[in-house]
C-alpha cells in the first residue's frame, strides 16, 4: 500500500470484484467528463439511459475482472480519499516480466460486442492498430498504464501522480521502460511523470461505402489522436536514451 506522507489518498492494490466495480463506477464519470471517444470504443456503451449505464457497467465489470484473473501481468489499483473512504481514481499497471509478445505482432479482437457487428469489428480495428508498435517494439520485459482515470471531483490534486508513482516504483528497480496509449487529456500527466511523446498515431477507421452505423461510430468514437508516451528506465533522460523504444537494443541500458 502507498500512503504518501501527509497526502489524503492512499493507493491501494484491487483484490476482489466488489474493489474493481467501486473503480468502475469511478472511471465511467471520470470518460464521460470531459467525453473520451476511446473509451466508448473501447467499453461496452449500449446507450446513454440510466438503466444503459447500470447494464453496461455491470457488464464491463464483468468482462473487465475476468481478464485481469488471467493476466498476471495485470495490476488494478485505485486511490482512496483517507477521510471519506471515496475511490478518487484508479487505473491498471500491467508489468512484464518477460516478452508478452513472443509470436509478434497479432489483431485484437473485440469479445464485448456481438461477433460480425459493427461495433466488435469498430473496436478490434481500433485495438489492433493502436496496439501494434508496442507488439511490434517491446518483445521484451517492461511496463504499460491502462484505463487511467480520476473522479471529475478529484482532478488537479495529485490523485492521476500517485498512481502514476504506485508503478514506477515497483519497475524502477527493475530498471524496465514503460509505455502509453495515451489520450491527449492523459499527455501532460504522463509527461509530468517522465513519459515523452515518441510517435502520435491517426487511427484509420475509414471503410469505402461505410453504413449508417459505422458512420455514427466513427463520428461518436473516433479519437484525436493516440499518442504514444514512453518513460526509459528510472525516467532518466541522459545522452544513452535513443531516439524511441524501436532503438533499443540489449546493450542500450547496460
Ligand atoms: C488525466 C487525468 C487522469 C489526470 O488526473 P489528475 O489527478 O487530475 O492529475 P494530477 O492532479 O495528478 O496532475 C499531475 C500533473 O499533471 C499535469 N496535468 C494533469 N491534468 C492536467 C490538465 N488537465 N491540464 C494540464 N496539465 C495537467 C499537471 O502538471 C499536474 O500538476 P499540477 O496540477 O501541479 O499542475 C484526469 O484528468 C482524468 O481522469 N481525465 C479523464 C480520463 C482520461 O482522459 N484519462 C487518460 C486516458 S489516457
Amino acid at each position: 500500500m502507498l500512503k504518501m506522507e501527509g497526502s489524503p489518498f492512499e493507493v491501494k492494490e484491487i483484490h476482489t470484484k466488489e474493489e474493481y466495480a467501486r473503480l468502475v463506477e469511478v472511471l465511467w464519470a471520470a470518460n464521460f467528463k470531459p467525453y473520451n471517444p476511446v473509451f466508448t470504443a473501447v467499453h461496452p456503451v449500449s446507450g446513454h439511459s440510466a438503466e444503459d449505464r447500470i447494464r453496461d457497467k455491470a457488464y464491463d465489470t464483468e468482462i473487465r475482472w475476468a481478464a485481469h484473473e488471467k493476466n498476471p501481468a495485470s495490476h488494478l489499483i485505485y486511490a482512496i480519499d483517507k477521510e471519506t473512504g471515496r475511490v478518487a481514481g484508479g487505473c491498471e499497471w500491467l508489468i512484464f516480466h518477460d516478452n508478452p509478445f513472443p509470436k509478434g505482432p497479432l489483431p485484437i479482437a473485440c469479445t464485448w460486442y456481438p461477433e460480425g457487428s459493427e461495433r466488435a469489428e469498430y473496436t478490434s480495428r481500433f485495438l489492433s492498430q493502436a496496439f501494434f508498435p508496442r507488439q511490434c517494439w517491446f518483445q521484451r520485459a517492461h511496463a504499460g498504464v491502462n484505463a487511467m482515470g480520476v473522479h471529475p471531483d478529484y482532478r488537479r490534486r495529485g490523485v492521476g501522480r500517485l498512481l502514476m508513482e504506485w508503478g514506477h516504483e515497483r519497475i524502477d528497480p527493475l530498471g524496465y521502460e514503460s509505455f502509453i496509449e495515451g489520450s491527449p487529456i492523459g499527455r501532460w500527466l504522463y509527461e509530468e511523470c517522465g513519459y515523452r511523446r515518441v510517435v502520435s498515431l491517426n487511427i484509420d477507421l475509414d471503410k469505402k461505402d461505410p453504413n449508417e452505423e459505422w458512420s455514427r461510430l466513427v463520428y461518436e468514437c473516433r479519437p484525436p489522436a493516440i499518442l504514444l508516451l514512453w518513460r526509459p528506465p528510472r525516467g532518466e533522460l541522459t545522452d544513452k536514451v535513443p531516439s524511441g523504444p524501436w532503438a533499443v537494443t540489449k546493450e542500450t541500458w547496460r
